[in-house]
């Protein structure tokens, strides 16, 4: 133990450690060894970031998908989904309310929908951003070639979310169908870094067949890609996909990942997700309490949010929820945070 707090005094000072002495970490329950790894989290955290919390307005536009992903709730072999897209002007409706309630940065998020082609998106941005051009838009649209991120870039995206899933192939596999690949979601990746994107990957916690030598290459892949953002939260099982039957991520697993990951990389952007919510009432504030420093509220037309389930029981998907702004501030509060009406860009230091 006495070891474990040593590599977690390495891990703040050089924000690096081993796969061994990751992999003990990870497996660690010892209290007083993850109530430090947390204490020095949130202490790096506030040096880079205070006490602020960034908010993402996060719209979701379509759920439609031509891919079959076995975890996700809008694969496209789930008959039960009740599909729908929003138009250009309803997208635009959703920034127009988010600007009024001091969002800054809008996500737009769909599944991989080739009714929204290369223009459409572009027109879409191009809108978004003369409309507000002091917001931040990032897309978050999965796979595409490079010359399509090229295009979404250059008519004024500036960030973009592409969790890697597992940086394990094997495990890949088994979470995707045949024609998907980890080194095809990986080339993604280093495409949207060199054309200067703000980037984010990202992981499930608790995904079927995740064992801890995968979230350990998860957390190393990180460190390589650097990131700006790094997207984790519990899988959650969804009735109507191949895992319906497994078994959810757990909270304390995904706020303990969430503090390593502030040390590995101290200046990045890290969300306490919506599925870590959902696992637990407190489980965003637990994640901010570990380090964390953004919210992705939901943005969407209520009437649309209980068709974008990719797992059981989302929250915020209900009448009550058509004000998450104000309930994510009064959360924030009561824990010793502000919500702060700003883009949230990435603080090199
Ligand atoms: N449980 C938790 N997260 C999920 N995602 C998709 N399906 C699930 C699920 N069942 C995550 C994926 C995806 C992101 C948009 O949502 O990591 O990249
Ligand atoms: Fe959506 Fe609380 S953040 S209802």
């Amino acid at each position: 133990m006495s070891n474990l707090m040593e590599v977690i005094n390495q891990l703040y000072s050089t924000h690096s450690a081993t796969r061994e002495e990751l992999k003990e970490l990870i497996l660690c329950n010892d209290k007083k060894v993850l109530d430090y790894l947390k204490k020095l989290a949130v202490k790096v955290r506030e040096s880079v970031y205070g006490k602020d919390i960034y908010l993402r307005g996060l719209i979701e536009f379509t759920n439609y998908c031509k891919n079959d992903c076995y975890y996700c709730g809008i694969r496209k072999s789930n008959k039960n989904a009740i599909r729908y897209r929003l138009t250009k002007e309803e997208i635009l409706d959703c920034c127009k309310e988010g600007y009024e309630l001091g969002f800054r940065t809008f996500v737009l998020q769909g599944g991989e929908d080739s009714y929204y082609s290369c223009e459409k998106i572009c027109d879409i941005v191009r809108s978004i951003k003369s409309s507000y051009p002091d917001c931040a838009v990032t897309l978050s649209i999965g796979e595409k070639e490079r010359s399509e991120y090229q295009a979404y870039f250059d008519a004024g995206a500036d960030r973009y979310l592409l969790r890697h899933e597992t940086a394990d192939e094997t495990h890949y596999k088994k979470l995707h169908p045949p024609k998907m690949s980890l080194a095809h979601r990986k080339q993604c990746l280093y495409h949207l870094k060199e054309i200067g994107y703000q980037v984010g990957c990202g992981f499930m916690v608790g995904s079927p067949y995740q064992t801890v030598d995968h979230l350990v290459s998860d957390l190393l892949f990180i460190k390589e890609l650097e990131p700006e953002m790094v997207g984790i939260g519990p899988f959650i099982s969804h009735k109507d996909t191949p895992f319906a039957n497994c078994e959810n991520g757990t909270e304390e697993l995904t706020v303990k990942l969430l503090s390593i990951i502030r040390l590995l990389l101290p200046n990045c952007l890290l969300p306490a997700t919506t599925a870590l919510g959902t696992i637990d009432p407190f489980g965003r504030e637990h994640g901010i309490e570990a380090g964390g420093n953004v919210l992705m509220p939901n943005l969407s037309p209520t009437a649309v949010r209980k068709k974008y389930m990719l797992y059981d029981n989302k929250i915020c998907t209900g009448d009550e929820s058509a004000q998450c702004r104000q309930c994510t501030e009064l959360r924030m509060e009561k824990i010793g945070y502000q919500v702060v009406t700003d883009r949230g860009d990435f603080k090199r230091s």
